[in-house]
């Protein structure tokens, strides 16, 4: 079929085949220029592994440092008519590079909040790897079922205490308005977001894989954050979202507890915030992430998911002389060239400019439109659009 892209709101709801293929061999080819990851994974579980940070996580430990990777994440194949989603594409196509390169690559499809994908993710660890040296915990979900008590939780995007009114973008039509996004009404939708993008989630796995023993010595997992700029504060770091960042972060002393014995950490990476799927769901961050981008190009530090994990593995988890940089609140922080002064007081002095009328001007409002095509497979130049695609593509591991 010929495959388009359509959009509604923030979500494109077409995928493209080819162009996700397009995206993951640029991805692989980033990171086979930066050379061998030294003392890299060898054996790594990516939970979350179809789009965004976990993608490149996998891509990263797989290209990086020859690593056998396994792929957990909640995506669809095409059917009737139908095309697949872009993170099913992208798990094709990573398959097939790897086999290609003789590299061990399986995924599982499903969801990972239950206790059967964690269940069926550890029979093929046995099966196929004894045990995993990584595991990466990348997951980004509006919802989560409890595996335990079967409560179906929803994760809301709000401030807390008062309303917040700020700037926010339509990068589809370019205008810049005001929104006004009221506070939780509730402690519970904190709660319900808590319990979705929380560290509850990331405990079971740590917990099960372990009393599995699947885990190696050694171990090391990490999950990802976010903190940003002031200016995103209310809505983000200090919102719902912020609550549940915080306890993620708060639950890695207790993996560090529970990894003691195998000499095991776990660590939380903060990243950059960058164009994915998650992220353009979040009022006022889009904007934000426009002029960041227009500062960082300049500058030439700008980074992208691939760029930001390889060097997340290569400088800050597998140093050659072992050391993890660690912030004061025992963070790794690979958002560092974000957060950097010099950065962060150029587009906070956009901020307070940014309209309608000078968007395209100062901001990289067209770079971020087309990293936001990219992630569904469009706007590569190596591929027709016009040209008959076969969305039928099969996952070479998932029967
Ligand atoms: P993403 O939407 O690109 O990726 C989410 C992944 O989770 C996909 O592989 C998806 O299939 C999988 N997933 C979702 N629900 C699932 C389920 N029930 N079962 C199995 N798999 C499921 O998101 P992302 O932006 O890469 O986010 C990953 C992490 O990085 C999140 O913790 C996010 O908060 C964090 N982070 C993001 C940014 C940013 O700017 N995007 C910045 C810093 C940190
Ligand atoms: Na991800």
């Amino acid at each position: 079929m010929i495959i388009q892209p359509r959009t509604r709101g923030f979500i494109c709801l077409t995928a493209h085949p080819d162009g996700a293929h397009q995206a993951v061999k640029n991805q692989i080819e980033y990171v086979k220029s930066k050379g061998e990851i030294k003392n890299g994974p060898k054996k790594v579980l990516v939970i979350g592994a179809s789009t965004g940070f976990g993608l490149s996580s996998r891509i990263t430990a797989a290209f990086g440092s020859d690593a056998a990777t396994i792929g957990v994440f909640f995506e669809k194949p095409a059917s009737e008519g139908k095309m697949g989603t872009a993170g099913w594409y992208n798990s094709a196509a990573f398959e097939k590079e790897a086999h290609a390169s003789g590299l061990y690559a399986k995924s599982i499809n499903g969801d990972a909040f239950s206790d059967e994908v964690k269940k069926e993710t550890i029979e093929l660890i046995k099966k196929d790897l004894g045990q995993v040296d990584l595991v990466v915990y990348s997951l980004a979900s509006p919802r989560r079922t409890h595996p335990k008590t079967g409560v179906a939780y929803a994760s809301v995007l709000k401030p807390i205490g008062q309303p917040f009114t700020n700037k926010t973008v339509d990068f589809h039509t370019g205008v810049v308005s005001d929104i006004t996004i009221n506070p939780v009404e509730n402690d519970e939708d904190i709660a319900n977001t808590i319990a979705v993008m929380g560290g509850e989630d990331w405990k079971f796995w740590i917990e099960d894989l372990k009393a599995a023993g699947v885990l190696a010595k050694d171990v090391k997992t990490v999950a990802y954050s976010y903190i940003g700029p002031e200016l995103t504060f209310p809505i983000y770091r200090n919102g719902t979202i912020g609550q549940a960042k915080n306890d993620l972060e708060a639950t890695v002393p207790v993996l560090n507890n529970l990894l003691k014995d195998l000499n095991g950490t776990s660590y939380v990476s903060v990243n950059k915030a960058l164009v994915t799927q998650s992220s353009s769901a979040i009022p006022v961050v889009p904007l934000y992430i426009s002029l960041l981008y227009k500062v960082m190009k300049a500058k030439g530090t700008h980074e992208g998911t691939i760029e930001q994990m390889q060097r997340l593995f290569a400088d800050r988890l597998y140093t050659e002389n072992g050391e993890v940089e660690l912030d004061e609140a025992g963070r790794i922080r690979v958002d560092d060239w974000e957060m950097a002064d010099d950065v962060q007081a150029e587009v906070a002095k956009l901020w307070n400019q940014i309209s309608t009328e000078n968007l395209s001007e100062i901001s990289d409002i067209e770079g971020y439109r087309k990293e936001f095509f990219n992630l569904f497979g469009f706007e590569f130049d190596e591929i027709d659009y016009e040209k008959d695609a076969n969305e039928n593509v099969q996952i070479p591991s998932i029967e």
